[in-house]
């Protein structure tokens, strides 16, 4: 029994106009094989590019950067008020309820006066960077703390969102994405009166949110203006994905 099971269905796997086999056990022991001859039958592939999902979130933090700079004549000087101010602006920034304080740049650089020959040394330009990270709705505050305690100047300020949303943010706009892109495989494969079989392959893309900057001209306008008087209001971040997808159509 388990023999000619095997024969027939070597022979039947054999057989290239064979498109689908169904092969029954009844009760009483007897094997028959049902074939569904399907002579015409096709597989054809349908490729859909770069269909793609977005979706928006807010932002969850802003991202600040800041300076204390200092010229003196000796570099030892120089040195000491930028750290002495640096560390009241460190100091504040604890009140404010700023995370991921860092200390992110320090440097020290000669002045020359370039106007003699051999040039002149002038003095020496010293510099601190700190980076923090707050919501935006406090930002204003941060800012204006900074400045007050000593800070000379805003590098930068950008929104982002914490790693969750852009994580979730992120799938749902795959997840979109693929929907489009099976909406599409759907309707050509009904045209050409064929079914989607199966998806052969997914390229995905998830590009996540990038950082939405401040606009620059704003923050050093802020400043003059006292920032806590101009509120900062991100705009809402897209995260968005794409995806590529490979389908094999077939007969229904
Ligand atoms: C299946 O179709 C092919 C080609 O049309 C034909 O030669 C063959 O006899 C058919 N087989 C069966 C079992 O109907
Ligand atoms: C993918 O599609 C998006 C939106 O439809 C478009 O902005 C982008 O340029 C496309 N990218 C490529 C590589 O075709
Ligand atoms: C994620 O987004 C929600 C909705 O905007 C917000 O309430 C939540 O605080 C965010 N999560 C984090 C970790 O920031
Ligand atoms: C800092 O956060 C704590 C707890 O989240 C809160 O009680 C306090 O009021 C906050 N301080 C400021 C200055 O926002
Ligand atoms: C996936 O898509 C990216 C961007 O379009 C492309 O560079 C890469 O070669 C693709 N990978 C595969 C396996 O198709």
């Amino acid at each position: 029994m388990i023999l000619i099971f095997a024969i027939l269905y070597t022979a039947l796997a054999f057989s290239d106009f064979v498109s689908s086999t169904v092969l029954t056990v009844t009760g009483t022991g007897i094997i028959s094989a049902y074939t569904k001859n399907k002579s015409k039958h096709e597989h054809k592939n349908f490729n859909t590019q770069n269909k793609t999902g977005t979706t928006s979130i807010p932002a969850d933090f802003a991202e600040i950067a800041i300076s204390v700079d200092f010229v003196a004549k000796n570099a030892l000087s120089a040195q000491k008020q930028t750290s002495t101010t640096a560390n009241k602006v460190l100091k504040a920034l604890g009140f404010v309820n700023a995370s991921k304080i860092i200390t992110s740049s320090v440097s020290l650089s000669a002045n020359y006066d370039n106007s003699n020959n051999p040039s002149l040394l002038t003095g020496f330009t010293s510099s601190i960077g700190i980076s923090f990270r707050t919501t935006p709705s406090k930002a204003g505050d941060a800012i204006d703390t900074c400045i007050s305690t000593g800070a000379d100047s805003i590098q930068s300020i950008s929104f982002i969102a914490s790693d969750e949303n852009n994580t979730a943010a992120g799938n749902k706009a795959t997840y979109e994405a693929i929907q489009n892109a099976i909406s599409e495989a759907t309707a050509v494969s009904s045209q050409l009166k064929l079914c989607v079989a199966k998806i052969k392959s997914i390229n995905l893309t998830n590009l996540q949110a990038p950082p939405i900057p401040f606009s620059f001209s704003l923050a050093t306008e802020a400043v003059g203006a006292k920032v806590s008087s101009t509120p900062i209001q991100p705009g809402a971040l897209t995260v968005s994905a794409s995806v590529d997808l490979v389908f094999e159509l077939a007969d229904c």
